[in-house]
């Protein structure tokens, strides 16, 4: 794929989550100059429609403020502290808006959007939805895989006509049949499963469908040698440089 990182591919999970507050532009920031060639995120939609990159439904791990995200205005959400709760270096960070992200990707760098389930399960109007996203998006130039453990969503994704690279999530406990047919029925572009438990056998599988696979959440060195060595393309980490000083990296 022209202009796709080659593999290994280390993808910094919520920006560079180990040493920075996850889905802000600090953490953003580090792991592009870390040499990150891609960043995951997480979004979900404020009351008034904006896309905002934050993990959980609720503000309270991340932020000092309280409730859902989809419960409140931008204006609000842009009040909060973002980096506090991490450390008192990062008082005063912002919840970021998406645009905010893709104006700081370098050249060359690529952006996973994960658009979370409980975002589309509570979207009033999916197709508005998915047109924002994707404006915001075209700066990008397609350098974007879009991601979800909606698979809903994904099939409305796949029906646009400029889709994105599409990443199929699945959790531990989906089986690799269905989702093998669902993502082959979708021309997807990746399989992101969860790394525990995750065969040899069923890597081969999935890639002989011609999909990439990149599993989540990959932090200890002996466990990401043995999943390269199962044949995967990269995975997501906290850790940015996890690979850093190995050969070819
Ligand atoms: O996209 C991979 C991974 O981020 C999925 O899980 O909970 O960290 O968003 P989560
Ligand atoms: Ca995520």
């Amino acid at each position: 794929m022209k202009d796709f990182p080659a593999s290994p591919l280390v993808i910094a999970h919520r920006g560079y989550r180990m040493r920075f507050p996850e889905n802000t532009l600090p953490a953003f920031d580090a792991a592009w100059n870390a040499g990150a060639r891609m960043v995951e995120l997480d979004v979900q939609w404020s009351r008034d429609g904006r896309i905002m990159v934050h993990h959980d439904t609720s503000l309270e791990r991340c932020s000092n403020g309280k409730g859902m995200v989809r419960e409140h205005n931008a204006y609000f959400l842009r009040q909060l502290d973002a980096g506090s709760w991490f450390s008192r270096a990062f008082a005063g960070t912002v919840i970021p808006f998406l645009e905010e992200v893709v104006a700081g990707v370098p050249e060359g760098g690529w952006l996973n959007v994960e658009v979370k389930p409980e975002a589309v399960s509570e979207a009033k109007n999916m197709s508005r939805m998915l047109a924002s996203l994707m404006a915001i998006c075209a700066p990008l130039k397609g350098r974007i895989v879009v991601s979800s453990f909606h698979h809903g969503f994904l099939k409305q994704l796949a029906r646009l006509p400029h889709a994105p690279f599409i990443g199929v999530l699945s959790s531990r406990w989906q089986k690799e049949e269905a989702l093998l047919a669902f993502a082959t029925e979708l021309k997807a572009f990746a399989w992101h499963p969860d790394h525990r438990g995750l065969e040899k056998t069923v890597v081969r599988r999935m890639k002989e469908a011609g999909l990439r696979v990149y599993p989540y959440t990959v932090n200890d060195q002996d466990r990401a040698a043995a999943l390269l060595a199962m044949g995967v393309d990269g995975f997501f980490s906290d850790d940015a440089e996890i690979l850093k000083g190995r050969d070819g990296y």
